[in-house]
């Protein structure tokens, strides 16, 4: 069974989703880059000001920022079982540095599921994203409605969009994950670790074709 995942695809696909399941389904952890980013955003830490301008645009942290922030992220995990990465590694050169640092802590990938669905299903979920602010859990107003109005069912918090989830903000990161991030596909795919999953269609039934690749 492979155990040591990395989530690939275009914003909106459904990465978090599918990558939280995951993680409680092995019982491994689950890594984003993108949620720990937005963390450091939320509390004001120093090092947030350096790629706060990035993120609001839609741009990717450079890679020196990014990779530094990865390192000091990835020390506080035990990822002998496994892992799932979310949003990580998003260039191919974050991708040399990931191979090398897992090298150093004796681990390495074992598939990276690239999630692909069309470009209108990516717009409309990424729309009716809302997210609670106090702990993290994700909904959907057209697909996975809150069970009372834009509250968070577990802890009750009105719900957020997302500062990057506006429409001029989504633009830049459809394009961005096209020049930059989807030449991993190509990269993972001669490493023989690429596995594509079609993401159209429920969450379980997404889950359920990652969990047959996995298993196979
Ligand atoms: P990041 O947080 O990684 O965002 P992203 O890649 O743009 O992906 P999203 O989180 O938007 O989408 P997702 O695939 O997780 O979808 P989700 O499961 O929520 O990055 C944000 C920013 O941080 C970047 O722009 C960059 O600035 C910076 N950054 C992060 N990592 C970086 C790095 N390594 N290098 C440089 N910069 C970095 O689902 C979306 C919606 O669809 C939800 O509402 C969900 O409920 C719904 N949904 C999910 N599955 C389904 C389904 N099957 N059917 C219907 N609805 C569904
Ligand atoms: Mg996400």
């Amino acid at each position: 069974m492979r155990t040591h995942i990395v989530l690939l695809g275009l914003p909106g696909v459904g990465k978090g989703t599918q990558g939280q399941r995951l993680s409680a389904r092995m019982n491994i952890p689950f890594i984003s880059s993108g949620d720990a980013l937005r963390n450091e955003l939320a509390r004001h830490t120093e090092i947030a000001e350096e790629f706060e301008k990035y993120m609001n645009a839609g741009l990717l942290v450079p890679d020196d920022i990014v990779e530094e922030f990865i390192a000091d992220m990835l020390a506080g995990y035990n990822l002998k079982k496994g892992f799932v990465f979310d949003g990580f590694p998003r260039t191919v050169h974050q991708a040399g540095f990931v191979n090398g640092y897992l090298a150093s802590r004796n681990t390495a990938i074992d598939a990276v599921l690239y999630l692909v669905a069309p470009d209108e299903e990516i717009i409309k979920r990424i729309s009716g994203r809302r997210v609670c602010p106090k702990c993290g859990a994700v909904y959907n107003i057209y697909f996975n409605p809150p069970k009372e109005d834009e509250k968070c069912d577990i802890c009750g918090t009105k719900l957020v969009q997302r500062d990057d989830d506006k429409e001029e903000v989504v633009k830049n990161r459809i394009k961005v994950y096209k020049e930059s991030t989807h030449p991993l596909v190509d990269y993972y795919n001669n490493l023989g670790l690429l596995y594509e999953i079609n993401a159209v269609g429920t969450v379980d039934a997404v889950q359920n074709r990652i969990e047959a690749i996995l298993n196979g």
